[in-house]
């Protein structure tokens, strides 16, 4: 009986010694389970030679008996170790696997920008604020009243084919310009008043590099008992020397607007070829910059005011035009394309002649 024991012992070290060679970490713990029933369980060999030794004379029965038991016990510390070094195995295996590398570079975050319109924006609010002129918000769905009639442009009045208008009702739209708010910002302020209103505008018009059917503006408007032509373009002068340079020019010419009386177009010396003409100001060596004029009489009798006592000038440009000649961006459409690798370019706000040096001939 000795020499079985001997043999089972033998056998049982080898197979726990080969358990874990082969296969994955889960299949090794398995097989050490199975080991475990089979030599150390209840049902285990060990059990049957235990009841063997009964039949064992009594001078052989002491030393079998304990001889089993040793045997036994060895193999339940040889199972302890074996369960412990597959363990700490598979624990090194999946730290390994999930460790991190803290040497590989990482992914920068996705930092966001401010849109060129936004910028081109702030920028033109800010020259405006520092002549006093705060900044005011209106609705983008108008009154046809606010947007034409109280402008001086009646129903069936010619001028409203200046403004291809997307119409929600027959006498709701969406504004075409931000010039109503002149009418209600005059509505509810006495004067004096020097306000900017920036805004979304919509015209029902076909889209192409140079035309949004949606588009910003900014409004201007002071009011008061005195305020001449002078005044309107000294400010609007300032606020392109702001925005485009110390040395820019301006020009006013007549245009006509209805709200307007006299109207003006100013343009400014064009600031790639310093008025020689080239691409950019197609030959003319001046860029079109907004529209204005003095406040006509109707507008003032529109909300109560008396033309007598009160003289206005207003003035109305669109932001996109704007951020164009700032960046250099020849097509307005890319604003509205939502490609962040056009927008992020834009940081902040430098008007060079390079910026629109991009191999056009001049
Ligand atoms: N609202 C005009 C437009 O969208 C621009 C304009 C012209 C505004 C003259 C004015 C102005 O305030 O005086 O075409």
């Amino acid at each position: 009986m000795l020499d079985q024991l001997a043999e089972i012992e033998r056998a049982a070290l080898a197979e726990l010694a080969g358990i874990g060679r082969t296969g994955g970490p889960d299949g090794a713990l398995a097989a050490l389970d199975d080991w475990r029933v089979r030599y150390t369980g209840r049902k285990s060999v060990f059990t049957s030679i235990m009841r063997s030794v009964g039949s064992l004379s009594p001078e052989q029965r002491p030393a079998a008996g304990q001889a089993a038991n040793a045997a036994k016990q060895r193999l339940e510390e040889a199972y302890e170790r074996r369960l412990e070094a597959l363990r700490a195995a598979a624990l090194q295996r999946q730290l390994e696997d999930d460790s991190v590398d803290v040497t590989l570079p990482g992914r920068a975050p996705n930092e966001g920008r401010l849109h060129p319109l936004t910028l081109a924006q702030r920028d033109i609010l800010r020259a405006f604020a520092s002549m006093g002129f705060r900044p005011v918000d209106g609705p983008e769905v108008e009154w046809d009243y606010y947007n034409f009639t109280a402008l001086n442009i009646p129903r069936n009045h010619p001028a409203r084919d200046m403004w291809d208008t997307f119409w929600i009702t027959d006498d709701m739209l969406l504004r075409t310009h931000t010039s109503p708010m002149q009418v209600r910002v005059l509505e509810r302020v006495p004067p004096p008043v020097r306000v900017v209103i920036p805004g979304r505008c919509h015209r029902y018009e076909s889209v192409d590099a140079t035309h949004e059917s949606t588009f910003f503006q900014i409004e201007g408007l002071m009011v008061d008992e005195a305020c001449t032509m002078a005044e309107l373009k000294g400010t609007l002068s300032e606020m392109v020397r702001q925005l485009f340079g110390a040395d820019r020019k301006t020009r006013f010419r007549c245009d006509y607007f209805p709200f307007v009386e006299p109207g003006a177009e100013m343009s400014m010396d064009c600031f790639v070829c310093g008025g020689a003409g080239c691409g950019l100001c197609k030959r003319t060596g001046w860029i079109e910059i907004l529209g204005a004029g003095m406040v006509h009489p109707n507008v003032f009798r529109a909300v109560g005011l008396d033309p007598k006592r009160y003289r206005g000038f207003a003035f109305g440009l669109g932001i996109d035009r704007v951020a164009m000649l700032k960046y250099g961006v020849d097509d307005l459409r890319t604003f509205y394309q939502n490609d962040v690798r056009f927008l992020r370019q834009f940081t902040h706000p430098a008007v060079t002649p390079e910026c629109w040096d991009r191999g056009k001939p001049a």
